[in-house]
């Protein structure tokens, strides 16, 4: 039997469809746990999975940040936007339930990570603190911002100015998928880990 597909073009789909067949077309998606801090000195933590890698040189991550209902920006997209810098962490499995709970809208005034009562250190180039406990922190500064689409939503590109390994994931020096189990999004409420690598011969 050949294959058949379903062809849409978005265009004739409303909003909330585009927005499911985004989620459930472009899987995983890895997770951007994001502290910013605002101009009044408030921290602030939120999960982006519109997130990626761009470039190894400088290191260079693209974060794209949904507007509210109102048309105002989240206060992680406010942050960047004012202050430039962020550290971004990368979710284990275990993290789910604390990193989903960040995800509440609150006021601007007050802080998830106070809220869920994460631990957190200095870090060691910007003003975000970072996740005392995380896998993986990324020290970031905004290089680009930019408004896409019609949301509109935005785009920042984030250089890496500081890594932060834990050390007990790392294998030869570098994290290991395995050990770390990182959390990817799918569409709706369903996530993956990456507990379960596997090699494919060819280009190392
Ligand atoms: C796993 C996960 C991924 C998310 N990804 C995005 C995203 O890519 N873009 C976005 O605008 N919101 C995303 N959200 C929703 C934001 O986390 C949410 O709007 C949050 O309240 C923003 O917080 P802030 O106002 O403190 O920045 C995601 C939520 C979860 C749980």
């Amino acid at each position: 039997m050949p294959v058949t597909h379903r062809s849409l073009d978005p265009g004739q789909l409303d909003r909330k469809q585009r927005y499911l067949l985004m989620v459930a077309s472009v899987v995983p998606r890895p997770i951007a746990w994001t502290s910013t801090v605002s101009s009044a000195g408030i921290s602030n933590l939120a999960p982006f999975s519109f997130f990626g890698g761009v470039s190894s040189d400088p290191p260079t991550v693209v974060l794209s940040i949904g507007r509210r209902k109102d048309g105002s920006h989240k206060d992680t997209a406010r942050n960047l936007l004012d202050g430039g810098e962020a550290v971004i962490h990368i979710c284990e499995r275990h993290d789910g339930p604390s990193m989903v709970a960040s995800s509440d809208g609150l006021a601007p005034d007050e802080s998830e990570i106070e809220l869920l009562d994460l631990a957190t250190v200095d870090s060691d180039v910007v003003s975000p603190p970072r996740l005392r406990d995380a896998a993986i922190a990324l020290e970031s500064t905004r290089i680009h911002h930019r408004e896409v689409g019609n949301g509109p939503v935005d785009l920042f590109l984030l250089e890496v100015v500081r890594f932060h390994l834990r050390e007990d994931l790392l294998v030869d020096g570098l994290p290991d998928a395995a050990e770390m189990k990182a959390l990817g999004r799918l569409g709706g409420t369903l996530y993956c880990d990456t507990s379960a690598p596997f090699s494919i011969e060819g280009l190392d």
